[in-house]
């Protein structure tokens, strides 16, 4: 079958792969009808997350048709519309049971990495290197989904492809980050990032009864997505005073809330931006943190800092003493997409959450090297490349 595979930093290339096949009896197999770029897989694309390997097949959000059923397999049928979960989880472990599904311990059949890494290991996720399990990606005809009755959920009628797509990783994301980070009604939230996932995030404060949600960024056509779309209102990081109209639109205090969606890559105006990406280029951190500094030097005291933004080592110059003597709780999570779905599904039926501005731009799987392109610069006002197997 047909494959957006990695053949190294920046370089992307469609080629053959061997279809998948069912290993387990747990598993199903997807034909993929839809898939999408995310500014995660920018992470690995640069090599800034350096355990891909050439030829591994890219791809985590994404929605298919069952083709092929394992034996235990008992909530999906041939045929059915499903969207999948972005990351793996087996239902069963203590995790799962706390509903932290990317923490499972059954979903990454190579933890070893990232229990050296980090201590302990989280879940598989697909198409996310061999740090995140190995597993073949979306960005191709067919995927192997394991756990399926846990990972995939089928989409109903009323919802679209253009929108139920993003219930797989973009929409599950941005809400737990307004969910875990707390957000309650009245609450003032600021987002970092105007991206897919700060946009969704943007959206599910304003769902969770927020007062005022203020999202920030310096892309001008993603920001008016925002005003439109949201129902928030927005910031421009390199023309606005982000930390002064912060403050003066939460009454003085500082939001509630803060929701960093913007990761190890961000950008800056000021000269700091040089001293983290040189710091980050010879290796001596591996992410610059800079909207995450932000977030904490913005966030009101006692209030609540979400990292959504993947990063994956270690940072330099962390405000630790904003951190504790502002009474801070920071909190970060990789998706639990399986809690979310369902409702998700439920709200896109509703037309209370809408995704299709989301996919700018729509190709088919040959054009996927150049959607990269276009996504990664941003082009043409780019925010997702959809891509059509
Ligand atoms: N936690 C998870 O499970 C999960 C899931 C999906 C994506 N992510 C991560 O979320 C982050 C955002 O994803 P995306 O797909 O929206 O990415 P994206 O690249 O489309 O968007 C990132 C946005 O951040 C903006 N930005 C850069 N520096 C900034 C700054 N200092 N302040 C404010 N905005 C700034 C950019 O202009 C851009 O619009 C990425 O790091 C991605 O890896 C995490
Ligand atoms: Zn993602
Ligand atoms: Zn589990």
């Amino acid at each position: 079958m047909k494959a957006l595979q990695w053949q190294g930093v920046n370089k992307l290339a469609v080629g053959q792969v061997p279809d998948p096949e069912l290993r387990n009896p747990g598993d199903m197999i997807v034909r993929v009808t839809r898939t999408v770029t995310c500014g995660s897989d920018l992470h690995l694309l640069g090599g800034y997350i350096p355990f891909m390997q050439k030829g591994d097949v890219l791809g985590h959000e994404f929605l298919g048709e069952v083709v092929e059923v394992g034996p235990d397999v008992r909530n999906h049928r041939i045929g059915d519309r499903v969207v999948v979960s972005s990351f793996i989880s087996c239902g069963n472990c203590w995790y799962c049971d706390q509903k932290l599904y990317s923490l499972c311990d059954n979903g990454n059949t190579n933890p070893a990495i990232t229990e050296t890494l980090w201590g302990q290991a989280p879940s598989g996720c697909f198409g996310y290197s061999h740090a995140m399990g190995g597993n073949a990606g979306s960005h191709a005809e067919y995927i192997r989904v394991p756990f399926a009755d846990v990972g995939a959920f089928t989409v109903p009628d009323a919802v679209s492809d253009e929108r139920a797509l993003f219930a797989s990783d973009s929409a599950s994301t941005g809400w737990m980050g307004a969910d875990l980070g707390g957000v309650k009604p009245g609450d003032v939230v600021a987002v970092w990032g105007a991206g897919a996932v700060g946009q969704m995030a943007a959206r599910a404060a304003v769902l969770l009864g927020a007062d005022r949600v203020i999202v920030i960024d310096r892309l001008d056509d993603r920001l008016g997505q925002v005003r439109q779309h949201t129902g928030a209102e927005t910031l421009h990081y390199e023309r606005d005073d982000v930390a002064g109209e912060l403050r003066e639109r939460s009454g003085g205090r500082g939001p509630d809330v803060c929701i960093e969606a913007v990761g190890m890559e961000a950008h800056a105006p000021g000269p700091h931006f040089g001293y983290d990406q040189i710091k980050q280029q010879l290796r001596l951190q591996t992410d610059r943190p800079i909207a995450v500094r932000e977030a904490i030097h913005a966030c009101r005291k006692g209030g609540s800092v979400f990292v959504l933004g993947v990063f994956a080592g270690f940072v330099d110059k962390f405000p630790l003493g904003a951190l504790m003597n502002k009474g801070l709780t920071v909190r970060g999570a990789q998706m639990h997409g399986q809690r979310y779905i369902p409702m998700l599904l439920d709200r896109m039926a509703k037309g209370e959450l809408v995704t299709e501005h989301l996919a700018t731009h729509v190709m088919p799987l040959d054009e996927a090297p150049e959607g990269y392109r276009m996504f990664k610069e941003k082009e043409d006002g780019c925010v997702r490349a959809v891509f059509i197997p």
